[in-house]
């Protein structure tokens, strides 16, 4: 068996829903909306399995959805990408990143990682033969330095793989730590591979900034979206991917072989909603913001610590001032009693973890968010 799956663990995201189930918890643990998503999107994919084209799609996606790929990026980013060149659907954001590592990586070739990094990451870079350099991010701010870029940069970099928004810090990188970063993917010739799967999902009037975008980035960047994120439907695992044409080459080499295409049903839907008016993503925006804000005011009048959440669908709390020091343990037992499930934030870690925050999903119901509040008062009176 290959060491580096057969020797991971279960996911914590698979043992805090198992625990979250045997103890009848509130799940705030994994990342999925209650919104079932928006109903003329789900309508259009409904109609397309019944009336469409359920054969094989090209390769590269249906030519409708990467025509709407270019449109939505022009309309919301500024970016001008050709639907023929420049933009491949994939199977989901993940298929893309395991596809873009599995074609841009030699082994032995180093790989900058931001830790804590969403789950799949290393065993994908470590599968590919890449060898990790990690930065340290840290709460409160989770922002990294030039001497931190500095350390983990070397003349074996290939590629570094930057998530904006982050999961699960919920920090939005502006213009200024993106010049640091695109900075030393000039200096030491490497390709930025960017997860902005959570590209729409920000708050306090925010806007997102892709690195492909910044100058000299534009022939380095492979840059990763989700209609999953984007509509609030996380089962479809419809992602597209952008680069420039010879980077793209390689790029499609691998998902012709990994998973060649994705349903035509879906990408048919996916290609209409993103031609939907801008009110229907304020308007998402807005009820992510307000269960966001909803929540956080709940743990605050509560005493917790909270940080800062400016994107994604998570919020976290800082519990050491609780005297708490293993966020592992102290997610065990809260699942347990008073009852409600979150994630250690150290999970996301693969060394030298920060064990003192525990994330939170806010994009549930206001109910869910009330009763995950009040069963977190019992624990606030002990
Ligand atoms: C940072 C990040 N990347 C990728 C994904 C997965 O995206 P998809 O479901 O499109 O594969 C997620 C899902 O939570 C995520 O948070």
């Amino acid at each position: 068996m290959n060491s580096v799956f057969a020797n991971l663990p279960t996911t914590i995201f698979d043992t805090m829903s198992r625990l979250a189930r045997e103890h009848q918890a509130v799940n705030l643990g994994q990342g999925f909306p209650d919104d079932p998503g928006p109903l003329d999107v789900r309508r259009k994919a409904a109609e397309a399995v019944v009336d469409g084209w359920n054969q094989y799609p090209p390769m590269m996606g249906i030519p409708e959805l990467r025509q709407a790929v270019a449109s939505h990026y022009k309309r919301f980013q500024g970016l001008d990408l050709d639907p023929d060149s420049e933009i491949m659907v994939t199977s989901g954001a993940t298929e893309a990143l395991a596809g873009a590592l599995m074609a841009l990586i030699e082994p032995g070739d180093e790989v900058v990682l931001f830790q804590p990094m969403y789950d799949a990451y290393l065993p994908l870079v470590r599968r590919a033969g890449g060898v990790p350099r990690f930065v340290k991010l840290k709460p409160p701010h989770w922002r990294f330095t030039e001497a931190d870029l500095a350390a983990a940069f070397s003349p074996k970099t290939k590629v570094v793989l930057f998530n904006n928004p982050l999961n699960p810090a919920g920090v939005v990188y502006g213009r200024e730590d993106l010049e640091l970063l695109a900075s030393f993917c000039i200096r030491f010739d490497a390709v930025a591979v960017c997860d902005e799967v959570w590209e729409h999902v920000m708050f306090d009037g925010l806007r997102h900034q892709p690195l492909l975008a910044l100058p000299g980035m534009r022939e380095r960047t492979v840059k990763i979206g989700s209609a999953g994120k984007i509509f609030s439907l996380t089962g479809w695992k419809v992602g597209f991917v952008m680069a420039a044409p010879h980077l793209m080459k390689s790029l499609s080499k691998a998902h012709q072989f990994i998973t060649f295409t994705t349903p035509p049903n879906l990408q048919a839907a996916v290609a209409y909603g993103l031609g939907k008016d801008d009110a229907y993503f304020t308007g998402m925006r807005a009820n992510f913001q307000a269960s966001r804000d909803r929540f956080v005011a709940g743990l605050g009048d509560l005493g917790f610590s909270v940080l800062t959440s400016s994107g994604s669908y998570f919020v976290n709390v800082d519990i050491a001032p609780l005297g708490e020091s293993d966020d592992a343990a102290f997610c065990q037992r809260l699942v347990v009693d008073p009852g409600v499930a979150a994630i250690p934030v150290s999970a996301f870690y693969a060394e030298d973890a920060v064990t003192t925050v525990v994330r939170f999903c806010f994009a549930k119901k206001d109910a869910t968010l009330d009763a995950a509040l009040e069963r977190l008062a019992r624990l606030k009176k002990r």
